[in-house]
């Protein structure tokens, strides 16, 4: 790859602030001062050092944001700002979200560059369940567990993939509940509950697949994952 796009991914600055940096000379490609932005480099087997920094490139990354309501999963709006802003400390341009929450909805988002673990957990085929926290306007009752688990219809005549809904608690306003659902229709859990009579009134996602959301990120606070976290979200054995 390009040093300068090389330099910009790993965090030395924008790409015209590294071009910069190189044309000045802090730039050596194994032990020799290069001053072409264009000088062609493999970050796996060249010894790059910025004023005798050494540069670490990862192919990869991989990061667990806890997303906050006012946020919309992609990588670009006209309206909203989006999730990858959050991600602080990341300089390239290709981290995306894996899959939707939708704007008010909270919780567990991965975000990475790696397509194909994107593709194994969003695949309908890979059934990767995904676990809510949701609060519901309404008397959650053991009739609707039964319905979303024989599956519910929506959109008229889709009928989802059986469900597991689990009431925490129900007064004769509100229920609290958790919900594992095994496709990502969208705003499915909040038509699921509208094809009920009820009205979800706060939604956060709290598993997907083996990974839970860490309680210790604040809202619109991420980290990254862990080696173990990421080899249990890999290891297509595993669906829970
Ligand atoms: N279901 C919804 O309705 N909204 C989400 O954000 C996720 C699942």
């Amino acid at each position: 790859m390009r040093l300068d796009k090389l330099l910009a991914h790993c965090g030395f600055g924008t790409r015209k602030e590294v071009k910069d940096i190189i044309k000045k000379g802090y730039v050596s490609v194994n032990n020799q001062i290069v001053k072409k932005d264009k000088t062609q480099v493999d970050p796996t087997k060249d010894e790059i050092k910025v004023d005798d920094e050494k540069v670490v490139y990862e192919e990869f990354v991989y990061y667990m944001l806890n997303k906050p309501a006012g946020y919309v999963s992609a990588t670009e709006d006209a309206l909203y700002p989006t999730v990858v802003e959050l991600i602080g400390d990341y300089y390239r341009d290709d981290l995306f979200p894996v899959g939707r929450l939708d704007i008010d909805t909270e919780g567990l988002l991965i975000l990475t560059n790696d397509g194909i673990l994107a593709h194994q957990l969003l695949s309908p085929k890979n059934h990767c369940p995904k676990k809510y926290y949701a609060k519901i306007k309404g008397i959650v009752n053991e009739n609707d567990i039964k319905i979303f688990f024989d599956g519910v219809i929506i959109d008229n005549d889709y009928k989802c993939q059986s469900a597991y809904l689990k009431i925490l608690s129900s007064d004769i306003e509100n229920s609290e509940v958790e919900i594992i659902i095994y496709e990502g229709k969208f705003h499915q859990i909040k038509k699921m509950f509208k094809a009920v009579g009820k009205e979800v009134i706060y939604l956060k996602r709290i598993c997907m697949k083996n990974l839970a959301l860490d309680d210790t990120l604040t809202l619109g606070s991420y980290r990254r994952l862990t080696s173990e976290e990421l080899d249990r979200l890999k290891d297509k054995s595993v669906l829970q």
